[in-house]
């Protein structure tokens, strides 16, 4: 297939074009580079050894991102490119929410213009809010707890009235959980601009030496050790998901949210011990006040991605560190 990828210079957007291009699907790569570096284009060649055409390019240009629909007969699109940050979306919600939905609705209009209608887009677990039971299935009722949240909401709900409204559409809205880790090469991995805002590359610069400390947000949880607990997936265990994820829309129609995750959820604690153990650095940190919006533990039921998209995560804590460490001593 042809295939669209926005935000695909990003940190899942990368993997996720390496596994597709391996798969022996044609890829376009579109990015603005607002939190991304043009280096990961060359990385993604430089491991699949084909020449990957990268289009440097706001989605919200509704113009431009038609005409590249058209020019590269793109059959699907996935949809990676938004700005991620929860803490960030609360000091800046307009401009949250004027990249995060205008870039998707420019999308939506481009491929409706364009008559392509299959789309895989990355929502989050966010939108489950506070957990009301746990593990978290698709079922789990959801509510915004925050600007992020919102927009990957709101965005799911345009999706479905989509559907709803012309019954050829295919989409799948896939509910990550804490992607981590990096591509076994160890060209490509999570590499944000500026401080890191997610838990391991913040303790891959702590254990590289370039950055201090880190802080553990809250250890009086009710969990076995007090530090949060979440459920970590690795990067390529994700980018196989939107794989099979393509798989299953190609053969239905219609609106399908899906949970990615790994299942099961570890300690703040736990990563640090396991991090130090492959990368045999010790990792500062001080354990600081709770963060206001964060939950005690969070992790996913993925019964319902192994029962239609026939995928199931494979790789563990050991292999997730591993790998973010050998990025980063590769950067
Ligand atoms: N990483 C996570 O923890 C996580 C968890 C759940 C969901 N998600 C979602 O998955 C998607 C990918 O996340 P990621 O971790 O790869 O983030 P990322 O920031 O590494 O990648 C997103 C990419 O989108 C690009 N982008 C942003 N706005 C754009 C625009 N208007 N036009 C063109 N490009 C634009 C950025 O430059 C970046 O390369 C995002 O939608 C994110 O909300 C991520």
């Amino acid at each position: 297939m042809n295939i669209l990828i926005t935000g695909a210079a990003g940190y899942i957007g990368s993997h996720s074009t390496v596994e597709l291009i391996q798969a022996g699907h044609h890829i376009v790569m579109l990015d603005n580079l607002i939190n991304s570096h043009k280096v990961s284009v060359n990385c993604i060649e430089k491991i699949t050894g084909k020449n990957v055409p990268f289009i440097e390019c706001d989605l919200r240009n509704t113009v431009l991102v038609e005409s590249v629909l058209r020019d590269y007969m793109i059959d699907a699109v996935i949809h990676f490119a938004g700005l991620k940050s929860v803490s960030e979306s609360i000091k800046y919600p307009i401009e949250y929410t004027a990249n995060n939905i205008q870039s998707t609705i420019s999308l939506l209009i481009a491929m409706k213009n364009s008559n392509i209608k299959t789309l895989v887009f990355s929502s989050s677990a966010t939108v489950y809010g506070e957990p009301k039971y746990l593990p978290l299935d698709e079922l789990h009722p959801v509510s915004a707890v925050n600007p992020y949240g919102r927009n990957k909401l709101h965005i799911e709900e345009m999706l479905i009235d989509l559907v709803a409204s012309d019954p050829l559409w295919k989409i799948i809205s896939l509910r990550y959980f804490n992607p981590v880790g990096a591509h076994e090469s160890g060209l490509i991995g999570e590499n944000p601009i500026g401080i890191p805002n997610n838990l391991f590359p913040f303790i891959s610069k702590v254990a590289a030496g370039e950055l201090p400390y880190l802080k553990v947000y809250g250890g009086d949880y009710p969990t076995y050790d007090g530090t949060g607990i979440r459920d970590y997936i690795h990067v390529m265990d994700l980018a196989e998901g939107h794989l099979a994820a393509l798989r299953y829309i190609n053969k239905s129609a219609g609106y399908l949210t899906v949970n990615l995750g790994a299942g099961f959820g570890v300690s703040v604690l736990e990563v640090i011990k396991m991090y130090e153990l492959v990368s045999h650095k010790k990792i500062n940190y001080e354990v600081v006040e709770r963060r206001p919006g964060d939950v005690a533990m969070c992790y996913a039921n993925v019964d319902k991605a192994k029962l239609f998209l026939n995928w199931t995560p494979k790789r563990n804590l050991n292999a997730m560190c591993a790998s973010a460490w050998y990025f980063q001593n590769k950067l």
